[in-house]
C-alpha cells in the first residue's frame, strides 16, 4: 500500500525558570531527603511554575517554538490539540486559550484527558486526521501545572511531579510511502494505545469533579488533591511500558536493534531502565531527563523529545521509540523516523 505519511515539523519546550531541588523540600516541612528521592525516582530537580505562568502560557511558548521550528505561522493551524490533566479552568478547554493566545484564527482546539500518556495519544488522533485529510498542519501540546494538583503535604508524590509544556507541529507529507517497507518509511511507522479503567484508583483525584464537587470539607481530608498507590502504580507501570514498547516495535516489523533512540515517559528512572531492558535497547540509547523535570505528566515526552534534537541525538534518518503510561491506566507507544 501507498500512502502519505505525518512527520514532525518542528519542536519546542516551555519550562518555568524556577527550579526547585530536592533540598528545597525541607523548607516546606516535608521530611524527606535528597539521598531518598534521588535513590528511588532518580530526580533530582524540578520547575515550577510561578507569577503567573499557567497550563496555557508553557503551552504557547512551547507551540511557539515548535511553530518557528517548522516554519509554520499561526494562521496555518488547523487543529490544536492540547493534553493536560491540570487545564487552567474546567470549562471551556485550556486549548481554546491557547488558540487565542497563538492568534490561530482558522484552528479547532479541543483538551484531551489521558494523563501521562495524552500527548502520545494526541499525536496519533493528529495522525489520524492528517491521513484522512481532515487537517494538513496539528499542532499537539502536553502542558501540565502538576504543583497546582499535588497534595504539598504528602510525601509520597509531592516530590515526584513538575510542571512544563513540549509541543510538536505535525504535517503530512507531499510525497507517499510504501507503508510495508519499514526499513526505508519515514514518519510516523506504527502507533499503539490502550487502557485499563478498573485500574482507576490507584492514581487519581478523587474530589472536585462533578461527581464529587468541591467543598469545604476537602480542604481537610484534601481528596481534591492527586493521590496515588506507589508501589502498585510501579509494578503496572513497568508492565504496561514493555507492552507499550514491544506493540510499536511490531507494528513497525522492528526490533529493539533497529532503534536509535527511546524516549519513554519521564516518571521514575528505575521504570525506565526496566522499559529498557525488556526491549533490548541499552542506556546509551535511552534519552533520560527526569533528573531535572522530575514527571511532567504528558509533557514529559515532548520536553524530551526537543532536547534530544536539540542535542543531535535525533538526525534525518533516526528512528525513535516513544513510550508512555500514566493515570486511567493508559499506555501507548509510537515509531517515529526522522
Ligand atoms: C513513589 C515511589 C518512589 C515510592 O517508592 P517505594 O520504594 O515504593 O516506597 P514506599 O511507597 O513503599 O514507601 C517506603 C517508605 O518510604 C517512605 N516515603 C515515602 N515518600 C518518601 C519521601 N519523599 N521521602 C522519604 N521517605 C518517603 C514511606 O512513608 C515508607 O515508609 P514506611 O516504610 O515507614 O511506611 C515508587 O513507588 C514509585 O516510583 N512508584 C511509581 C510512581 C509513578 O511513577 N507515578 C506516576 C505514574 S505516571
Amino acid at each position: 500500500m501507498i500512502r502519505p505519511f505525518a512527520y514532525v515539523a518542528g519542536t519546542g519546550r516551555g519550562l518555568p525558570a524556577a527550579r526547585m531541588t530536592n533540598h528545597d523540600f525541607s523548607a516546606i516541612g516535608i521530611e524527606t531527603s535528597h539521598e531518598w528521592i534521588v535513590e528511588r525516582t532518580g530526580i533530582s530537580e524540578r520547575r515550577i511554575a510561578r507569577d503567573g505562568e499557567s497550563t496555557c502560557s508553557m503551552a504557547a511558548d512551547a507551540a511557539r517554538k515548535a511553530m518557528e521550528r517548522a516554519g509554520v505561522g499561526a494562521g496555518e493551524l488547523d487543529t490544536i490539540i492540547l493534553s493536560t490533566a491540570t487545564p487552567d479552568r474546567l470549562l471551556p478547554a485550556t486549548a481554546v486559550d491557547v488558540q487565542a493566545a497563538l492568534g490561530a484564527s482558522r484552528a479547532a482546539a479541543f483538551d484531551l484527558s489521558a494523563a501521562c500518556s495524552g500527548w502520545l495519544y494526541g499525536l496519533t488522533v493528529g495522525e489520524g486526521m492528517l491521513m484522512t485529510g481532515a487537517a494538513k498542519t496539528v499542532l499537539v501540546v502536553g502542558a501540565e501545572k502538576m504543583s497546582a494538583i499535588v497534595d504539598w503535604q504528602d510525601r509520597a508524590t509531592c516530590v515526584l511531579f513538575g510542571d512544563g509544556a513540549g509541543a510538536v507541529v505535525l504535517r503530512a507529507s507531499k510525497t507517499a510511502r510504501r507503508v510495508n517497507d519499514a526499513k526505508e518509511a519515514k514518519g510516523i511507522l506504527s502507533t499503539f494505545m490502550r487502557s485499563d479503567g478498573q485500574l482507576a484508583e490507584l492514581l487519581w483525584r478523587p474530589g472536585g469533579g462533578a461527581s464529587l464537587p468541591f467543598t469545604e470539607a476537602m480542604l481537610t481530608d484534601r481528596s481534591h488533591f492527586v493521590k496515588m498507590a506507589g508501589r502498585e502504580v510501579f509494578k503496572h507501570a513497568v508492565r504496561m511500558m514493555a507492552d507499550a514498547a514491544d506493540r510499536a516495535l511490531d507494528g513497525a516489523r522492528l526490533t529493539g536493534a533497529d532503534v536509535d533512540l527511546m524516549i519513554p515517559h519521564q516518571a521514575n528512572v528505575r521504570i525506565i531502565e526496566a522499559t529498557a531492558k525488556h526491549a533490548n535497547i541499552p542506556m546509551s540509547k535511552v534519552f533520560v531527563n527526569v533528573d531535572r523535570y522530575g514527571n511532567t505528566s504528558s509533557a514529559s515526552i515532548p520536553i524530551a523529545l526537543d532536547e534530544a534534537i536539540e542535542a543531535g541525538r535525533i538526525k534525518d534518518g533516526s528512528t525513535v521509540l516513544l513510550c508512555a503510561f500514566g493515570a486511567g491506566f493508559t499506555w501507548g507507544s509510537m515509531v517515529v523516523r526522522f
